[in-house]
């Protein structure tokens, strides 16, 4: 591999440097020439740590219609990130030691990002037995995080011995929070637009209840537990009171909770259908504010494509979901004060270091150092972009945001110094 200098970026918090990347890794950083470099002008640029993302649907084994490893990192790469973690809710669930070893070796086949499988907690994601969680811990894949996201792990003896079980190797739970007799039947947020809409409501209190459940059992354990895609005021009180008395309790935030409320459901458009469900103003303002202070410790997209046939539908019909990878990182700079004031070192803390120390991922996560691997993503700040759904890297098209423009545009990234994506496009050939 020729070696790259990466000319004049913006390293976040060290100022213009330039940086020599050689066999995969920070060779050098300053004022730099190098003879025989392949030189990346960066000038104006940001470079923030790759992207790392804890929570993305890539829906291989099962769903290729949707999306496949290849397809979904190649989303991932276009969005600026160089590692994702792999939910456990495929087809088969990824509740044995050969799926998630399929799934890690997709991701090496394609190249364009590291795949972090997450294994199941229960067998099926039925919520009654514990998965192999042992056999996927020892595996090539060396699983970490286990989740039956998509299902809450509602039985409470279930989810005490899973705590317990992981926290013999590290381990981590993520906990998709919602009770599920609160939930049934339920279509959006439950409130004044559901009253009025006649759709039945999803309480927010069926995951505030799960958290606050989770947070004593994580403090009676002692294990780590990880809340997905918190998405009400209620919710960041209950976290913010169990970490200011210690509990190991760590909270993502989706960018469509950062940004949309449930009013988007007039429009009976299922593109706006998630679980959780988009809430109120109010939330909004309170998970904005949450990830500034490190309440919520990260963003992670819960990326949901669906095929047309299952979001093309009538709202009731419609599964839950929408796509997040190639838009994540434009919303994350809107809810954290836009492109002129936010702060370039907090949003990669909450979207590259903090979830690759979350899920284990040691590579990733890090500001360039001479001796570390190149994962890296290079960002325009001043430019913006519009979404066109067909333009998009994902086999799927249902995101919320076709049309919108949006902040600042993915130059470069870069996994292991080879260029993911290269001048704003995806390279076929990863060099
Ligand atoms: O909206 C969602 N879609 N929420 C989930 O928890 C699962 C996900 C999916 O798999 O489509
Ligand atoms: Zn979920």
């Amino acid at each position: 591999m020729t070696d790259r200098l990466i000319k004049g970026a913006d390293l976040v918090g060290k100022g213009r440097r330039d940086v020599l990347i050689r066999d995969g890794r920070v060779a050098e950083i300053g004022s730099l020439t190098a003879a025989g470099a392949e030189v990346v002008d960066a000038d104006g640029l940001v470079l923030l740590p790759g992207l790392v993302d804890l929570h993305t649907h890539l829906r291989e084994p099962g769903r290729e219609d949707a999306e496949t490893v290849r397809s979904g990192t190649r989303a991932a790469a276009k969005g600026g990130y160089t590692a994702v973690c792999a939910m456990a809710n495929s087809y088969p669930v990824a509740d044995t030691a050969g799926v998630v070893e399929q799934v890690a070796a997709l991701g090496k086949a394609a190249g364009y990002a590291d795949v972090q499988p997450i294994g199941a907690v229960s067998i099926g994601l039925e919520g009654k037995q514990l998965a192999e969680i042992g056999a996927m811990a020892g595996s090539a894949a060396n699983v970490r995080v286990f989740s039956d996201d998509g299902h809450c792990v509602s039985d409470p003896v279930l989810m005490r011995r899973a705590l317990e079980y992981v926290k013999t190797f590290g381990g981590l739970i993520a906990q998709h929070a919602e009770e599920p007799r609160l939930t049934e039947g339920a279509q959006m947020n439950e409130g004044p637009v559901s009253a009025e809409l006649g759709l039945p409501g999803w309480p927010s209190v069926a995951e505030e209840a799960i958290i606050a459940r989770d947070v004593l059992l994580a403090e009676y354990t002692g294990a780590r537990v990880h809340f997905c895609h918190v998405s009400t005021a209620r919710s960041v009180d209950i976290i913010r009171e169990a970490k200011a008395r210690g509990a190991q309790v760590t909270a993502e935030v989706c960018p469509h909770h950062l940004l949309l409320t449930d009013e988007a459901a007039r429009t009976y458009d299922p593109v706006y259908k998630v679980n959780p469900p988009l809430r109120r103003d109010a939330d909004v303002a309170v998970l904005r504010a949450a990830l500034a202070e490190g309440v919520i410790d990260a963003v992670a997209t819960d990326h949901a494509p669906h095929a047309p046939q299952d979001k093309d539908c009538e709202w009731a019909a419609a599964r839950p979901g929408m796509l997040g990878l190639e838009t994540a990182l434009s919303i994350a700079v809107l809810a954290l004060g836009g492109p002129d004031d936010v702060d370039w070192d907090l949003l990669a803390e909450r979207t590259s270091r903090t979830p690759a120390r979350i899920a284990g991922l040691e590579a990733h996560g890090r500001d360039p150092q001479p001796g570390a691997e190149a994962n890296f993503t290079l960002v325009d700040p001043a430019a913006s972009w519009t979404v066109v759904p067909e333009g998009l890297a994902s086999l799927s098209r249902n995101t919320p945001y076709a049309g919108r423009k949006l902040p600042v545009t993915v130059q470069a990234t870069f996994l292991r110094g080879r260029a993911t994506v290269l001048n704003g496009t995806i390279a076929e050939e990863i060099q």
